[in-house]
């Protein structure tokens, strides 16, 4: 069982995001913190969460970093004895904000792995995307972080923008792989609804570049996005389809056939951060996203899940290969459109 914690608060709004994130009502980020503690209560009821029973812990956003780790305390708390010995607790953090101090206060919580949203080394292109930091404050925030002793540190780049040029990528992948990381996650640009960047000409559409990115990260790939000397426990749970407590109003959570979204408006979710909608999944449903999910990433899927017919046409093309009675993907960034012929 996973454990996914959303912290709604962003200092300012990127072009390209549709997270549930809040640029303003700050002041109720303690109201906030003390409503995920009731949802927690409840969630772990439902759950049936055991001492020593969750796997990992993510904290994502939002910005978690624009809390102090003070307010994290009362949560650290409450979680400690249900979380199996030495996880990967991770959390998001964007330059900006995360600062030494920040980065000292969250490691003595227990944080043991650092996801930065860098997106980019280059000044032009994090002003484009809308950023509110430079590269200098993420090359430092990476330096800080390796220096105070947190090891895992992984970085979040975006790709496919109309700025990009191949050059640009390469200087931005070889500066990121001279700094103390041991992970990237490299996503093509979405335009997503309700963003600055909809109906705008911002994307580049290039369907290679996906290809060149992996090219130039030394990492090996283990999903579509995510490359890694470390890879991530608790995402490589989430493509395994593990039961995922989902705390806070951006959060969702999965337990065998339904998924539970909490409120997602900030006053409504500390109002009553118990409420939540309900949605069942059939088991077609379930089995459509083992495939896809098994086919974007190492996990692979079961073979009693296709068609045998369909595997043999796939292995004939040299497109996925069979092992222990499961068949894995060879090319990842094709994930779709072979699940697709597949289900
Ligand atoms: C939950 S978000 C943000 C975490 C953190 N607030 C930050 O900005 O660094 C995690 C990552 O998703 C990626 N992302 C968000 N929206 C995206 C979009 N429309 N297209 C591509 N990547 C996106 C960004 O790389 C971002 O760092
Ligand atoms: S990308 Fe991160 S910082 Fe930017 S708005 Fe989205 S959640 Fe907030």
């Amino acid at each position: 069982m996973l454990l996914y914690i959303h912290i709604p608060f962003c200092d300012s709004k990127c072009h390209y995001c549709s997270f549930n994130s809040f640029t303003k009502n700050h002041h109720l980020k303690k109201d906030y913190m003390d409503a995920l503690l009731k949802q927690i209560d409840f969630e772990f009821k439902r759950f049936n969460v055991k001492k020593n029973s969750i796997e990992s812990v993510f904290i994502g956003g939002g910005t978690p970093s624009t809390i102090n780790p003070s307010l994290y305390e009362k949560l650290f708390l409450k979680i400690a004895p249900f979380l199996k010995k030495n996880i990967e607790i991770t959390i998001e953090a964007n330059p900006n904000s995360a600062k030494k101090e920040w980065l000292a206060g969250i490691k003595d919580l227990g944080v043991n792995r650092i996801s930065f949203g860098v997106q980019s080394f280059n000044d032009d292109k994090l002003k484009f995307l809308g950023r509110a930091h430079n590269s200098q404050e993420a090359i430092k925030a990476v330096e800080d972080a390796f220096e105070i002793g947190i090891e895992n540190i992984s970085i979040d780049i975006i790709y496919d923008t109309k700025i990009d040029t191949k050059s640009l990528l390469k200087k931005d992948l070889d500066l990121a792989q001279k700094l103390p990381i041991n992970h990237i996650s490299a996503y093509s640009l979405t335009i997503e609804e309700n963003t600055f960047f909809e109906n705008k000409d911002v994307k580049k559409d290039d369907e290679n570049i996906g290809y060149f990115i992996k090219d130039n990260i030394k990492f090996p790939q283990y999903e579509v996005s995510n490359f890694g000397n470390f890879q991530s426990y608790h995402n490589k749970g989430y493509w395994q389809l593990k039961d995922y407590i989902g705390i806070g109003c951006g959060a969702v959570g999965f337990l065998k056939n339904e998924r539970f979204y909490p409120n997602k408006d900030l006053y409504s979710y500390i109002k009553n951060p118990i409420y939540h909608t309900k949605e069942k999944l059939n088991e077609n449903d379930l089995r459509i996203e083992k495939i896809f999910l098994g086919l974007r990433s190492i996990i692979g899927v079961e073979k009693e899940l296709l068609d045998e017919k369909k595997i043999k046409i796939l292995i004939e093309e040299n497109k996925i290969y069979e092992k222990n009675n499961k068949i894995y993907n060879k090319n990842f960034f094709l994930a779709d459109e072979i699940a697709l012929f597949l289900i």
